[in-house]
Protein backbone atom coordinates (compact mmCIF):
# COMPACT_ATOMS: atom_id res chain seq x y z
CA UNK A 1 0.00 0.00 0.00
CA UNK A 2 1.46 3.70 -0.56
CA UNK A 3 2.04 6.09 2.20
CA UNK A 4 -0.97 8.09 0.90
CA UNK A 5 -3.01 4.84 1.67
CA UNK A 6 -1.81 3.82 4.97
CA UNK A 7 -2.12 6.86 6.53
CA UNK A 8 -5.98 7.50 5.50
CA UNK A 9 -6.48 4.11 6.74
CA UNK A 10 -4.45 4.87 10.03
CA UNK A 11 -5.92 8.78 9.87
CA UNK A 12 -9.76 7.50 9.34
CA UNK A 13 -9.31 4.62 12.37
CA UNK A 14 -8.25 7.34 14.81
CA UNK A 15 -11.00 9.55 13.54
CA UNK A 16 -13.18 6.63 14.89
CA UNK A 17 -10.92 5.67 18.12
CA UNK A 18 -11.15 9.49 19.51
CA UNK A 19 -13.62 9.38 22.07
CA UNK A 20 -13.39 13.29 23.23
CA UNK A 21 -13.49 16.53 21.22
CA UNK A 22 -10.10 17.15 22.72
CA UNK A 23 -8.42 13.71 21.49
CA UNK A 24 -9.89 14.14 17.61
CA UNK A 25 -8.55 17.81 17.72
CA UNK A 26 -5.58 16.10 18.20
CA UNK A 27 -6.39 13.70 15.40
CA UNK A 28 -6.72 16.47 13.38
CA UNK A 29 -3.90 18.52 14.26
CA UNK A 30 -1.59 15.42 13.49
CA UNK A 31 -2.94 14.96 10.10
CA UNK A 32 -3.62 18.03 8.64
CA UNK A 33 -1.78 20.87 10.78
CA UNK A 34 1.08 22.70 9.45
CA UNK A 35 3.41 20.01 10.41
CA UNK A 36 0.85 17.11 10.02
CA UNK A 37 1.57 14.00 8.29
CA UNK A 38 -0.27 15.05 4.70
CA UNK A 39 1.17 18.36 4.59
CA UNK A 40 4.74 16.51 5.26
CA UNK A 41 3.58 13.89 2.54
CA UNK A 42 2.37 17.00 -0.07
CA UNK A 43 5.75 18.67 0.40
CA UNK A 44 7.49 14.88 -1.37
CA UNK A 45 5.50 16.21 -4.39
CA UNK A 46 8.49 18.53 -5.53
CA UNK A 47 10.83 15.77 -6.00
CA UNK A 48 8.08 13.88 -8.35
CA UNK A 49 8.18 13.64 -12.08
CA UNK A 50 5.47 15.67 -13.55
CA UNK A 51 2.74 12.97 -14.35
CA UNK A 52 3.46 11.18 -11.12
CA UNK A 53 3.23 14.61 -9.22
CA UNK A 54 -0.06 15.35 -10.80
CA UNK A 55 -1.41 11.52 -10.04
CA UNK A 56 -0.16 11.77 -6.24
CA UNK A 57 -1.51 15.37 -6.18
CA UNK A 58 -5.37 14.25 -7.05
CA UNK A 59 -5.10 11.22 -4.51
CA UNK A 60 -3.81 13.57 -1.95
CA UNK A 61 -6.08 16.10 -2.25
CA UNK A 62 -9.54 13.09 -2.07
CA UNK A 63 -7.23 11.67 1.20
CA UNK A 64 -7.42 14.80 2.77
CA UNK A 65 -11.03 15.94 1.96
CA UNK A 66 -12.46 12.29 3.37
CA UNK A 67 -10.22 12.91 6.47
CA UNK A 68 -11.99 16.42 6.72
CA UNK A 69 -15.30 15.27 6.55
CA UNK A 70 -14.83 11.97 8.72
CA UNK A 71 -13.37 14.78 11.09
CA UNK A 72 -16.53 16.65 10.95
CA UNK A 73 -19.08 14.08 11.02
CA UNK A 74 -17.15 12.44 13.97
CA UNK A 75 -17.33 15.74 16.14
CA UNK A 76 -20.93 16.10 15.55
CA UNK A 77 -21.01 12.68 16.80
CA UNK A 78 -19.02 13.60 19.71
CA UNK A 79 -20.97 16.96 20.69
CA UNK A 80 -24.18 15.22 20.47
CA UNK A 81 -23.40 12.23 22.75
CA UNK A 82 -21.98 14.76 25.09
CA UNK A 83 -25.44 16.68 25.06
CA UNK A 84 -27.02 13.49 25.85
CA UNK A 85 -24.63 12.65 28.36
CA UNK A 86 -25.31 16.08 30.11
CA UNK A 87 -29.30 15.86 29.46
CA UNK A 88 -29.08 12.04 31.32
CA UNK A 89 -26.89 13.71 34.12
CA UNK A 90 -28.86 16.99 35.33
CA UNK A 91 -32.45 15.13 34.89
CA UNK A 92 -35.29 16.51 37.06
CA UNK A 93 -37.75 15.12 37.77
CA UNK A 94 -40.45 18.19 38.15
CA UNK A 95 -43.09 15.26 39.03
CA UNK A 96 -41.51 14.60 42.19
CA UNK A 97 -43.55 15.93 45.04
CA UNK A 98 -41.54 18.78 47.05
CA UNK A 99 -39.36 16.85 49.87
CA UNK A 100 -40.88 17.74 53.36
CA UNK A 101 -38.63 19.77 54.98
CA UNK A 102 -39.40 21.34 58.63
CA UNK A 103 -41.30 24.49 58.67
CA UNK A 104 -41.67 26.99 61.21
CA UNK A 105 -45.24 28.07 61.79
CA UNK A 106 -47.03 30.77 63.00
CA UNK A 107 -48.06 32.22 66.72
CA UNK A 108 -51.87 32.25 67.36
CA UNK A 109 -50.98 36.10 67.90
CA UNK A 110 -49.42 36.74 64.21
CA UNK A 111 -52.33 34.55 63.09
CA UNK A 112 -55.46 36.75 64.58
CA UNK A 113 -53.78 40.16 64.23
CA UNK A 114 -53.29 38.74 60.18
CA UNK A 115 -56.90 37.55 60.21
CA UNK A 116 -58.19 40.90 61.65
CA UNK A 117 -55.79 42.55 58.63
CA UNK A 118 -57.39 40.50 56.09
CA UNK A 119 -61.28 41.55 57.36
CA UNK A 120 -60.28 45.21 57.91
CA UNK A 121 -58.58 45.86 55.05
CA UNK A 122 -61.80 44.13 52.49
CA UNK A 123 -63.91 47.14 54.21
CA UNK A 124 -61.19 49.58 53.28
CA UNK A 125 -58.63 49.85 56.03
CA UNK A 126 -55.05 50.51 55.64
CA UNK A 127 -52.71 49.46 58.66
CA UNK A 128 -50.96 52.20 60.23
CA UNK A 129 -48.17 51.69 62.55
CA UNK A 130 -45.79 53.47 65.12
CA UNK A 131 -43.15 52.88 67.85
CA UNK A 132 -43.47 50.55 70.96
CA UNK A 133 -41.53 52.93 72.86
CA UNK A 134 -43.95 56.37 72.70
CA UNK A 135 -43.45 59.67 74.15
CA UNK A 136 -46.28 60.49 77.62
CA UNK A 137 -47.65 63.48 74.84
CA UNK A 138 -48.93 60.66 72.39
CA UNK A 139 -49.29 58.03 74.59
CA UNK A 140 -51.47 60.41 76.90
CA UNK A 141 -51.79 64.14 76.47
CA UNK A 142 -53.05 64.07 72.70
CA UNK A 143 -55.15 60.98 73.80
CA UNK A 144 -56.63 63.80 76.50
CA UNK A 145 -55.52 61.70 79.03
CA UNK A 146 -54.41 64.09 82.03
CA UNK A 147 -51.20 63.58 84.10
CA UNK A 148 -53.25 62.57 87.13
CA UNK A 149 -55.58 59.91 85.26
CA UNK A 150 -54.98 56.50 86.76
CA UNK A 151 -53.51 55.30 83.42
CA UNK A 152 -50.66 57.17 83.64
CA UNK A 153 -49.67 55.99 87.52
CA UNK A 154 -46.37 53.59 87.54
CA UNK A 155 -48.36 50.43 88.42
CA UNK A 156 -50.10 50.45 85.15
CA UNK A 157 -47.02 52.22 82.89
CA UNK A 158 -43.68 50.80 81.97
CA UNK A 159 -41.25 54.32 81.81
CA UNK A 160 -38.15 54.29 79.96
CA UNK A 161 -35.24 53.95 82.27
CA UNK A 162 -34.34 57.76 83.98
CA UNK A 163 -38.12 58.82 83.38
CA UNK A 164 -40.74 59.30 85.67
CA UNK A 165 -43.65 60.38 84.48
CA UNK A 166 -42.52 64.28 83.91
CA UNK A 167 -43.43 66.04 80.10
CA UNK A 168 -41.75 64.46 77.68
CA UNK A 169 -40.72 61.09 79.36
CA UNK A 170 -40.85 58.21 76.97
CA UNK A 171 -43.04 55.17 78.19
CA UNK A 172 -44.08 51.64 76.69
CA UNK A 173 -47.34 52.17 74.79
CA UNK A 174 -49.74 50.79 77.17
CA UNK A 175 -52.14 50.99 74.07
CA UNK A 176 -51.90 51.06 70.51
CA UNK A 177 -54.28 54.58 70.93
CA UNK A 178 -50.74 56.57 70.12
CA UNK A 179 -51.05 55.61 66.44
CA UNK A 180 -53.93 57.47 66.02
CA UNK A 181 -52.48 60.81 67.35
CA UNK A 182 -49.68 60.12 64.89
CA UNK A 183 -51.76 59.50 61.91
CA UNK A 184 -54.15 62.20 61.96
CA UNK A 185 -51.23 64.87 62.55
CA UNK A 186 -49.74 63.85 59.02
CA UNK A 187 -53.02 62.67 57.17
CA UNK A 188 -55.80 64.47 56.20
CA UNK A 189 -59.24 63.11 56.71
CA UNK A 190 -61.15 60.80 55.18
CA UNK A 191 -59.02 58.27 57.60
CA UNK A 192 -59.65 54.63 57.99
CA UNK A 193 -57.07 52.61 59.52
CA UNK A 194 -56.50 49.70 61.84
CA UNK A 195 -53.67 49.90 64.19
CA UNK A 196 -52.22 46.15 65.18
CA UNK A 197 -49.17 46.12 67.38
CA UNK A 198 -47.12 45.15 70.64
CA UNK A 199 -48.70 47.61 73.88
CA UNK A 200 -47.10 46.87 77.92
CA UNK A 201 -48.73 47.13 80.73
CA UNK A 202 -46.84 46.03 84.63
CA UNK A 203 -49.77 43.27 85.25
CA UNK A 204 -49.86 39.85 85.46
CA UNK A 205 -51.98 37.25 85.76
CA UNK A 206 -54.09 34.43 83.81
CA UNK A 207 -55.62 36.90 81.79
CA UNK A 208 -52.56 39.72 81.75
CA UNK A 209 -49.22 39.66 80.33
CA UNK A 210 -46.73 42.77 80.64
CA UNK A 211 -46.82 42.68 77.15
CA UNK A 212 -49.88 41.94 74.96
CA UNK A 213 -51.28 43.01 71.63
CA UNK A 214 -54.29 45.30 70.52
CA UNK A 215 -55.74 46.33 67.72
CA UNK A 216 -57.20 50.07 67.09
CA UNK A 217 -59.62 51.18 64.37
CA UNK A 218 -59.85 54.54 63.79
CA UNK A 219 -62.18 56.44 61.09
CA UNK A 220 -62.21 60.50 60.74
CA UNK A 221 -64.88 61.68 57.73
CA UNK A 222 -67.29 64.23 57.89
CA UNK A 223 -70.38 61.81 58.63
CA UNK A 224 -69.34 59.07 60.45
CA UNK A 225 -71.97 58.18 63.36
CA UNK A 226 -71.97 55.47 66.33
CA UNK A 227 -74.58 53.61 63.65
CA UNK A 228 -71.24 53.22 61.43
CA UNK A 229 -69.31 52.42 64.55
CA UNK A 230 -71.88 49.35 64.89
CA UNK A 231 -72.02 48.25 62.16
CA UNK A 232 -68.24 47.99 61.33
CA UNK A 233 -67.94 46.13 65.08
CA UNK A 234 -70.98 43.60 63.78
CA UNK A 235 -69.44 42.53 60.59
CA UNK A 236 -65.99 42.25 61.73
CA UNK A 237 -66.84 40.31 64.62
CA UNK A 238 -69.21 38.00 62.14
CA UNK A 239 -66.40 37.33 60.10
CA UNK A 240 -63.82 37.01 62.42
CA UNK A 241 -65.57 34.46 64.39
CA UNK A 242 -66.94 32.82 60.92
CA UNK A 243 -71.41 33.23 62.17
CA UNK A 244 -73.63 34.28 59.97
CA UNK A 245 -74.40 36.68 62.51
CA UNK A 246 -73.70 38.06 66.28
CA UNK A 247 -75.36 39.72 68.50
CA UNK A 248 -74.08 42.50 70.71
CA UNK A 249 -74.67 45.53 72.69
CA UNK A 250 -72.68 48.92 73.43
CA UNK A 251 -73.05 49.51 77.21
CA UNK A 252 -72.11 53.08 78.25
CA UNK A 253 -68.26 53.25 79.62
CA UNK A 254 -65.74 56.09 79.96
CA UNK A 255 -62.42 56.58 77.93
CA UNK A 256 -60.67 60.21 78.16
CA UNK A 257 -60.16 60.06 74.21
CA UNK A 258 -63.60 59.10 73.47
CA UNK A 259 -67.03 60.72 74.34
CA UNK A 260 -69.73 59.30 73.95
CA UNK A 261 -67.69 56.28 74.92
CA UNK A 262 -69.17 52.30 75.21
CA UNK A 263 -67.61 49.35 75.58
CA UNK A 264 -68.85 46.03 73.67
CA UNK A 265 -70.56 43.17 74.71
CA UNK A 266 -70.78 39.67 72.25
CA UNK A 267 -73.79 37.45 72.99
CA UNK A 268 -72.78 33.79 73.96
CA UNK A 269 -74.15 30.36 75.20
CA UNK A 270 -72.23 27.05 76.51
CA UNK A 271 -73.61 24.28 74.40
CA UNK A 272 -72.35 20.98 75.67
CA UNK A 273 -69.57 22.34 77.38
CA UNK A 274 -68.46 24.07 74.33
CA UNK A 275 -68.48 28.07 73.74
CA UNK A 276 -70.75 29.35 71.24
CA UNK A 277 -69.79 32.83 70.27
CA UNK A 278 -72.56 35.18 68.40
CA UNK A 279 -75.46 33.97 70.09
CA UNK A 280 -77.40 33.50 73.32
CA UNK A 281 -77.96 34.86 76.32
CA UNK A 282 -74.87 35.51 78.07
CA UNK A 283 -72.93 38.73 77.32
CA UNK A 284 -68.92 39.15 77.39
CA UNK A 285 -66.96 42.29 77.23
CA UNK A 286 -64.86 42.61 73.97
CA UNK A 287 -63.34 45.57 73.40
CA UNK A 288 -63.87 49.22 73.67
CA UNK A 289 -64.80 52.57 71.16
CA UNK A 290 -66.54 55.64 71.00
CA UNK A 291 -66.67 58.46 68.96
CA UNK A 292 -63.39 60.63 68.62
CA UNK A 293 -63.53 63.09 71.50
CA UNK A 294 -62.90 67.01 70.08
CA UNK A 295 -60.29 67.77 71.90
CA UNK A 296 -58.45 64.96 70.46
CA UNK A 297 -59.29 65.83 67.09
CA UNK A 298 -58.06 69.45 67.48
CA UNK A 299 -54.79 68.36 69.80
CA UNK A 300 -54.54 66.84 66.51
CA UNK A 301 -54.85 69.82 64.05
CA UNK A 302 -58.20 68.26 62.72
CA UNK A 303 -61.28 70.51 62.75
CA UNK A 304 -63.73 69.45 65.34
CA UNK A 305 -66.78 71.39 63.26
CA UNK A 306 -66.16 70.05 60.23
CA UNK A 307 -65.03 66.65 61.40
CA UNK A 308 -65.85 63.20 63.36
CA UNK A 309 -65.40 59.71 63.75
CA UNK A 310 -65.29 56.76 65.80
CA UNK A 311 -62.35 54.57 67.30
CA UNK A 312 -62.23 51.47 68.98
CA UNK A 313 -59.75 49.03 70.64
CA UNK A 314 -59.54 45.25 70.83
CA UNK A 315 -57.09 42.66 72.68
CA UNK A 316 -55.64 39.99 70.28
CA UNK A 317 -54.91 37.44 72.94
CA UNK A 318 -58.65 37.90 74.33
CA UNK A 319 -59.89 37.50 70.66
CA UNK A 320 -57.25 34.63 69.91
CA UNK A 321 -58.32 32.81 73.04
CA UNK A 322 -61.94 33.01 72.92
CA UNK A 323 -61.83 31.80 68.79
CA UNK A 324 -59.01 28.87 69.13
CA UNK A 325 -60.06 27.97 72.71
CA UNK A 326 -56.35 28.64 74.70
CA UNK A 327 -57.85 28.51 78.58
CA UNK A 328 -54.66 30.51 79.84
CA UNK A 329 -52.45 33.35 78.67
CA UNK A 330 -49.42 32.76 80.12
CA UNK A 331 -47.97 30.14 77.82
CA UNK A 332 -48.25 32.79 75.02
CA UNK A 333 -45.06 33.86 75.54
CA UNK A 334 -43.57 31.09 77.19
CA UNK A 335 -42.05 29.59 74.11
CA UNK A 336 -42.71 25.94 74.57
CA UNK A 337 -42.62 24.02 71.61
CA UNK A 338 -45.06 21.75 72.71
CA UNK A 339 -47.52 24.53 73.16
CA UNK A 340 -46.62 26.30 69.58
CA UNK A 341 -46.87 23.28 68.27
CA UNK A 342 -50.15 22.49 69.42
CA UNK A 343 -51.55 25.79 68.61
CA UNK A 344 -49.42 26.25 64.88
CA UNK A 345 -50.71 28.15 62.18
CA UNK A 346 -49.70 27.23 58.40
CA UNK A 347 -47.12 29.70 57.41
CA UNK A 348 -47.84 29.14 53.78
CA UNK A 349 -51.63 29.66 54.34
CA UNK A 350 -52.22 33.52 54.64
CA UNK A 351 -55.85 34.65 55.83
CA UNK A 352 -57.54 36.26 52.96
CA UNK A 353 -61.34 36.76 53.00
CA UNK A 354 -61.71 35.03 49.32
CA UNK A 355 -59.53 32.02 50.04
CA UNK A 356 -60.94 31.74 53.99
CA UNK A 357 -59.17 33.02 57.62
CA UNK A 358 -57.48 29.95 58.42
CA UNK A 359 -56.94 26.10 57.42
N1 LIG B 1 -57.10 52.38 74.06
C1 LIG B 1 -58.13 51.73 74.82
C2 LIG B 1 -57.50 50.75 75.78
O1 LIG B 1 -56.38 50.38 75.64
C3 LIG B 1 -59.11 50.99 73.94
C4 LIG B 1 -59.93 51.94 73.11
C5 LIG B 1 -59.47 52.33 71.87
C6 LIG B 1 -61.12 52.42 73.56
C7 LIG B 1 -60.23 53.21 71.11
C8 LIG B 1 -61.88 53.27 72.80
C9 LIG B 1 -61.42 53.66 71.58
O2 LIG B 1 -58.15 50.32 76.71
Amino acid sequence: MSDLQTLRTNTLAAVQAASTLESLDEVRVSALGKKGAITALMKTMGKMEPEARKAFGQEANLVKDEIASALDQRKIELEEAALDEQLAREIVDVTQPARPTAKGSIHPISQVMDEAIAIFGEMGFAVAEGPEIETDKYCFDDLNIPTDHPARQMQDTFYMHGHSGDAGSLVLRTHTSPVQVRTMLIQEPPIRIICPGRTFRSDYDATHTPMFHQIEGLVIDETAHMGHLKGVLMDFLAAYFEVDEVKIQLRPSYFPFTEPSAEVDIGYEVVNGELKIGQGDKWMEILGCGMVNSRVLENCGIDSSKYQGFAFGMGVERLSMLKYGMPDLRPYFDSDVRWLRHYAFDPLLIPSMVRGLHA
